[in-house]
């Protein structure tokens, strides 16, 4: 387990500016009742989606993360050229490599920046602060680019009915600036951990060094995300209800203090009961799981962009990111606006 709090830093590192980008054909549930035998009234109750966007054959992972970054580097007032460092996170990367985040490096012309992929499901995002974070309060770095971007369509199996109808494709993106300790606290403390027996519950075997592209798969399935959505269910809630307890503990905070809490949207019925267990105000919880289903590491900085946009964040406000996904991993960032 990882745990980075500000401490004495001198330096902030203050989310200067977010952006997002879905692509713009749906798949409402009606679609999928074409596709699968389902039907719109299971996948609302039981998952809270109605809709979720799915790329173009033509919109890669890198151009639905180089737009959102555009964005996201306007709305910072700053130019690609002021970048330092990438974080791309995703499990749908625009190629074994190079790295996706080198493909958006070049699209966004941010020539002064390094350029790297996590791989940490639908952690990543947080995680990807979480390192920015450390470059950015060390002094080393003015600007970073942290960027969660999926195209979990073209892993998906349509013709799974449990797993066809959760996942949908987009990317958010935020820029992390270096403030002083005498300006907003930026990001106050980020957690981040991992399980690696957790493995089973959740990936996307296929293509691997483990089932590589040059032998026959054992199970052609395998090319798609296997899910054991029950398991990732119960985990997920006991995970998401410790982290946040973490959070608070280290930062000397109660829930009562947290004006915003945005989960990674996996399912608004497990976001719900986190809420109940924690004693959350409803109107404290940003869902949004009804427009675009879960988009892996993509949904936070979606959700956190939908945020700014809707003037649902002010200033002085503390603001907590958590989330729980394959690897097993999870992780959180407190964040003061
Ligand atoms: C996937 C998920 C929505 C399933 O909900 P659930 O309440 O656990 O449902 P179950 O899997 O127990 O299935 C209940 C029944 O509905 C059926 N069912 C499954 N998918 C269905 C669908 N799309 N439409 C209609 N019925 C469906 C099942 O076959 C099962 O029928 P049975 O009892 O006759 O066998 C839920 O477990 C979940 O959201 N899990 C986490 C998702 C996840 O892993 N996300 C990725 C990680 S971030």
């Amino acid at each position: 387990m990882n745990n980075t709090k500000i401490s004495d830093s001198a330096f902030r590192a203050v989310i200067a500016g977010t952006g997002s980008f879905i692509p713009e054909k749906q798949l409402t549930n009606e679609d999928l009742t074409k596709m699968v035998d389902t039907n719109d009234e299971w996948i609302t109750t039981r998952t809270g989606i109605k809709v979720r966007h799915i790329a173009s054959d033509n919109q890669s992972t890198a151009l639905l993360a180089t737009e959102a970054a555009k964005k996201a580097i306007q709305s910072a007032k700053i130019s690609p050229e002021d970048i330092e460092m990438i974080v791309t996170a995703t499990v749908t990367p625009e190629m074994v490599f190079p790295s996706t985040a080198c493909f958006v490096q070049e699209m966004l012309g941010a020539k002064k920046a390094w350029a790297f992929d996590i791989s940490a499901a639908c952690s990543g995002f947080v995680y990807g602060l979480s390192i920015a974070q450390h470059f950015v309060i060390s002094g080393k770095y003015d600007n970073v680019l942290v960027i969660g971007a999926e195209t979990l369509s073209k892993i998906t199996d349509y013709k799974d009915r449990k797993s066809c109808i959760l996942f949908g494709d987009g990317a958010g993106a935020a820029v992390i600036k270096r403030g002083n300790a005498n300006g907003s606290r930026g990001i106050i403390y980020s957690t981040s951990g991992s399980d690696g027996a957790g493995w089973t519950a959740l990936n996307c075997p296929a293509y691997g060094s483990r089932n590589p592209v040059s032998k026959p798969l054992e199970n052609p399935n395998s090319v798609f995300m296997q899910i054991n959505g029950r398991e990732v269910y119960q985990l997920a809630v006991r995970k998401i209800i410790e982290t946040v307890e973490n959070c608070m503990e280290n930062c000397n905070m109660s829930i009562s203090d947290v004006d915003l809490f945005i989960p990674h949207q996996m399912n608004a019925r497990i976001i719900e009961s986190v809420a109940k267990r924690l004693e959350l105000a409803d109107e404290k919880v940003f869902i949004n799981i009804d427009k675009y289903g879960n988009t892996s590491a993509a949904s936070i900085p979606i959700a956190l962009d939908e945020c700014m946009q809707q003037g649902r964040i002010k200033k002085g406000d503390i603001v907590l990111l958590v989330a729980f996904g394959g690897g097993l991993t999870w992780g959180a960032n407190v964040i003061e606006f």
